[in-house]
């Protein structure tokens, strides 16, 4: 990564290379803008971005990925508009770190990602954590901080209103643990896995047109609940304080399909607090059932999922080892996550695939999903991953 870097921007001084993760979540979809409970572990997919400082006062940014690259004079990027591609990402933290008054000086920034795009694992959170990183260069953040700035960036620029589930575990993922993350009060706990189960994600290699229309509609339709209920209960300021049965005395109030989606909310908290306690005691079994009651909740009454996912998710359920499925991230495509017992890996992808491939032409990616650390400046250059350029050459 080093010599593309050098190749692309000419010999410069110090080249620091900063790495964001992707994740998975395994318990607590679309509760994290209800101000809810979420489960996501870190992966060793990530974000790599290399920089060293610009001599002529542009930022300039090379996506090896994209093969593409941008360029701004570094005193209009407070103005710049979002130009609807990757680089309103970088654009995006660039902005926030500006106005919470960190000092964004002119870079060279080469960015390499392992974490497919549109794969709901998160390869947005990852370049916005690892470019903020970058461009922040050593200056002081504290780490909840940081991932809201890069949350920012996606709801005040890229114009997502998403939940900061994703920037959160980025940030502060943990090697051999998941994260339990309050998003209410920002706080999260490490949850330790049982021994004996292997963590895997599968990709449906689609992402359907609706998924960004449709996430902005469940927000509002969950604050339309929330507004519902709080004319019965004023204290409530979000899904988050929604008991089942407060639910179900305000259900009459609201139209059904809002019902529909707080009930979704309401029981998936719940599953994620039955999920850690499931964990601590070890009981796999209990914890991929509620994988399974999260799947079916997201399908039918958030109405997230589609046709690949669901037959991803009924496939896995079918085969032996297996403890349970769900579609995991925002939906309408991207991944599922799959409990299996340990040894099961290589039956799992090949009669996966096997039966993606014959029912949508398909072949899906399968991925390990082993929790990572949380981003941080790369010490280590061996970690980083060969690049396209790279590999294509060997
Ligand atoms: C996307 C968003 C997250 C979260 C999930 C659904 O990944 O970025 O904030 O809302 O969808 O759980």
């Amino acid at each position: 990564m080093i010599e593309t870097f050098r190749e692309r921007y000419g010999e410069t001084a110090a080249i620091r290379v900063f790495r964001a993760p992707g994740r998975v979540n395994l318990i607590g979809e679309h509760t994290d803008y209800n101000m809810g409970f979420v489960l996501p572990i870190a992966l060793e997919l990530a974000c790599f971005v290399a920089s060293a400082d610009s001599p002529d006062g542009h930022l300039r940014v090379y996506s090896e990925e994209k093969h593409e690259s941008r360029e701004w004079p570094v005193a209009d990027i407070a103005r710049l508009r979002p130009s609807g591609d990757w680089s309103d990402y970088v654009i995006g933290v660039a902005q926030e770190l500006i106005r919470a008054n960190y000092r964004v000086a002119a870079k060279l920034l080469l960015i390499r990602s392992t974490v497919p795009e549109g794969s709901g694992l998160s390869s947005s959170a990852a370049l916005e954590v690892s470019s903020a990183l970058a461009l922040l260069a050593g200056q002081k953040i504290e780490a909840v901080r940081l991932a809201q700035l890069c949350q920012g960036a996606e709801v005040r620029f890229v114009g997502l209103p998403v939940g900061i589930m994703d920037q959160y575990v980025s940030v502060m993922g943990r090697k051999n643990a998941a994260l339990r993350i309050d998003c209410r009060s920002l706080e999260s706990e490490a949850v330790e896995l049982p021994q004996g189960i292997e963590i895997v994600a599968v990709n449906t290699m689609v992402k359907h047109a609706l998924a960004q229309s449709a996430y902005k509609e469940r927000t509002e339709e969950c604050a339309a609940a929330a507004d519902a209920i709080r004319r019965l209960e004023p204290a409530v300021q979000s899904l988050h304080d929604v008991s089942i049965s407060l639910l179900e005395a305000a259900a009459p109030s609201m139209p059904n399909v809002i019902a529909r989606r707080a009930r979704h909310v309401v029981t998936e908290n719940e599953r994620v607090e039955l999920f850690v306690k499931a964990a601590r005691r070890t009981d796999v079994e209990r914890m991929g059932q509620l994988l399974a009651e999260s799947h079916t909740s997201l399908q039918h009454d958030y109405e997230v999922s589609c046709a690949e996912l669901d037959f991803l998710v009924d496939t896995a359920a079918g085969m032996d080892g297996v403890l349970g499925a769900r579609m995991t991230g925002g939906g309408f495509g991207g991944c599922t996550v799959n409990l299996l017992r340990a040894g099961l890996r290589e039956r799992f992808q090949r009669v996966i695939s096997e039966a993606y491939q014959e029912r949508f032409g398909i072949t899906p990616q399968v991925f390990d999903c082993r929790p990572s650390e949380g981003a941080g400046e790369v010490k280590n250059l061996e970690r980083i991953p060969p690049g396209a350029a790279l590999s294509q050459q060997t």
